[in-house]
């Protein structure tokens, strides 16, 4: 070997040493499925993204993501995915979906780089979802096999079913999980009490004689009469937009509900809505079958028991506009509802209620010293994305606070969801017609031992 032959030899040994070293630094920061996004996808999108579930595709492993690679990545630039719409420069929620900017990054990055798979010794476990559950019921409760009609697009039906709870119950989490998800709309569950029960069933046999002065109905729903007077701004009058000589607002016991886009409800620890001995469940149950053939449909609640102590009773109260008018065409239409807090309450979790015109929602508080602050706003409202925020640290709303909702509805063409901008629109159970709500979860502030040993005081 001569000289320049060495040097030559040395050279390529250089050379090969160099690009070696930069591969074993790529390898080191390679964005691979497996270590670096696989763990993104577990934690805050397969819990949709699972086969038979609500997404359209299964995130589960790198086979079912990876021809999905640059629609994931245009989903999560544009916070699209996961879905969330609270504002989050206003409160701090539980269970904040979104996903920081290195989440961002290192999906935006793994794409870059060809979404690679990696190493399967990175994988981490994937979660394990029982079918149709995102939480571990303790008790599931069904309703007996429901026919729903074909072409029966707008159906409320009230279906009670016995806890036969022999002793009071504390729910801490609460999961409703449609029979069949092609009919099923929305689905309401709410504690009642047994006594009760045979007085609800005679009012949804009364309505259906729909001799209301407010509603008329259509075979098993109801609309407000166009004749009823209107008022879009609640807040200009005392009663805050309910209907005449009725509270804008009432207090309902719902352990969960089914709605477009919803979560379980998961309380915070130490928070928990009571289900005394011998209460019944009631479904109110909106079904809407647009199928050729009847659909028969088994509708399921599953509860979570409280494990640890429970301090705090939660209820809520669903405040409402009953009177609004929302215009034909009318692009940014406004409504508002105001309710006074007949008691001191802390506020846990927040939910906004319209259907397809709903275009954005928001409540603030007046404290009875004057003082105004803005709790809780959704600036892009979408009806297919209907979360509960739970908020991150509960805080007291003292008692007269007016709580006070601003809602804007969209009733033009540029709505794509629109069902008919040629209408104007009143409060009706169809989700073609319109609802304005505001739902506030709450907990009583005394503890729930205190009220215990007050209420034996009392007797
Ligand atoms: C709460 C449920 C839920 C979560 C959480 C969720 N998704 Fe989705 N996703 C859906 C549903 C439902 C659709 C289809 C409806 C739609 O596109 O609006 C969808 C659609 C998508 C699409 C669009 C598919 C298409 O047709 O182009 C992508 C991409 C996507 N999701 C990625 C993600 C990623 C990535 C995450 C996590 C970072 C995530 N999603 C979290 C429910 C969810």
């Amino acid at each position: 070997m001569t000289a320049k032959s060495v040097g030559f030899a040395l050279y390529f040994l250089l050379m090969a040493g160099v690009a070696l070293s930069a591969q074993d630094a790529d390898a080191a920061k390679e964005i691979t499925f497996n270590k670096d996004v696989a763990p993104i996808f577990y934690e805050n999108c397969v819990t949709c993204h699972h086969p038979n579930d609500i997404a359209p595709m299964s995130l589960m492993t790198y086979k079912e993501a990876r021809p999905w690679a640059a629609a994931i990545r245009e989903a999560v630039v544009q916070r699209i995915m996961p879905p969330w719409h609270a504002d989050p420069h206003v409160g701090e929620f539980m269970n904040d979906a979104r996903l920081s900017d290195d989440q961002i990054a290192t999906i935006v990055a793994w794409v870059k780089g060809g979404a690679k798979e990696g190493d399967p010794k990175d994988l981490p476990k994937a979660p394990v979802f029982q079918a149709g559950w995102h939480i571990n019921p303790d008790i599931i409760f069904t309703i007996p096999e429901t026919n729903v009609a074909a072409g029966n697009q707008d159906d409320y039906e009230y279906i009670y079913v016995p806890t036969n709870f022999k002793e009071d119950k504390w729910v801490q989490a609460g999961e409703v999980v449609p029979g069949d998800r092609r009919v099923v709309h929305h689905a309401t569950v709410s504690i009642v009490n047994a006594d009760e029960v045979p007085k609800l069933r005679q009012s949804h046999a009364d309505q259906s004689k729909a001799d209301s002065p407010y509603y008329y109905r259509t075979g098993q729903v109801n609309h407000l009469r166009p004749e009823v007077m209107v008022l879009d701004d609640g807040c200009s009058v005392p009663n805050g937009g309910g209907l005449p000589g009725q509270p804008s607002g009432g207090v309902n016991h719902v352990p969960a509900i089914y709605l477009p886009g919803h979560s379980p409800e998961v309380r915070p620890p130490g928070y928990a809505l009571r289900v005394a001995a011998g209460s019944y469940l009631q479904f109110q149950i909106h079904y809407s079958n647009r199928l050729s053939q009847p659909v028969k449909d088994r509708t399921s609640v599953g509860l979570v028991f409280a494990k640890d102590p429970v301090k705090y009773e939660v209820a809520q109260y669903e405040i409402w506009n009953n009177l609004f008018l929302i215009p034909p065409g009318d692009g940014n239409h406004r409504v508002t509802s105001c309710f006074v807090l007949p008691k001191d309450v802390t506020a846990v979790a927040y939910t906004a209620h319209m259907h397809f015109r709903g275009k954005s929602m928001k409540t603030e508080a007046i404290y009875p010293d004057g003082r105004r602050e803005l709790l809780f706003d959704v600036p892009k409202y979408d009806f297919r994305w209907q979360e509960t925020y739970f908020l991150k640290h509960q805080f007291l709303l003292p008692k007269g606070t007016t709580l006070f909702t601003t809602a804007y509805f969209d009733n033009s063409q540029n709505n794509p969801l629109n069902p008919d901008p040629t209408k104007a629109i009143r409060w009706g159970e169809p989700s073609t017609e319109e609802m304005m709500g505001f739902w506030l979860a709450y907990a009583d502030v005394t503890p729930v031992d205190a009220s215990a040993a007050e209420a034996k005081i009392a007797h």
